[in-house]
């Protein structure tokens, strides 16, 4: 059974999940009106890899007994610019997600709930792989500077991302 705890932090995180996958539609929304469609579809991509992050942990709490609420969600910020600006505030949110699991983890070790634990070293996994695409993009993004054709094709090799990668 999940401690009362645990269960409220669990679905503070189901809101901050479904709230990533509107931040990044908010971000694909952007990229569209940038006329970068490739960059766009890999962020819609994303945005439904949140969804699925925050059913997993929908699941979790009913499969452990507990009770799911879900929560307010704001309205994700507005305030988005060149592309390479996307994905650097991309890249920054994802490292405050990281810490967001970091802090679930410690207190499901607090707490003493292993299945917890077990099920958030995925999310622990998940986030090195998030941190690490984000992470290349911006770094690709920077070195294609203002370069249009570079740009073009960036968008085009993007576009080409699996539905489950
Ligand atoms: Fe669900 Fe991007 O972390």
């Amino acid at each position: 059974m999940l401690s009362k705890k645990l269960q409220d932090a669990l679905n503070e995180h189901i809101k901050n999940e479904f709230y990533s996958a509107y931040v990044y539609l908010s971000m694909s929304a952007h990229l569209a009106a940038l006329h970068l469609p490739g960059l766009a579809r890999w962020m819609r991509l994303q945005s439904q890899e949140e969804m699925a992050h925050g059913m997993k942990l929908f699941d979790f709490v009913l499969e452990r007994g507990g009770r799911v609420v879900l929560k307010a969600i704001e309205q994700p910020p507005g305030q988005l610019q060149s592309a390479l600006d996307v994905f650097q505030q991309a890249l920054k949110y994802e490292q405050k997600v990281t810490d967001m699991i970091h802090r679930l983890y410690e207190l499901a070790v607090k707490e003493n709930d292993y299945a917890t634990q077990v099920m958030l070293q995925w999310f622990i996994t998940e986030q090195v792989e998030e941190e690490g695409a984000a992470g290349e993009i911006v770094e690709q993004l920077k070195m294609i500077g203002k370069e249009p054709t570079a740009l073009f094709m960036l968008d085009r090799q993007l576009g080409g991302r699996g539905a489950d990668s």
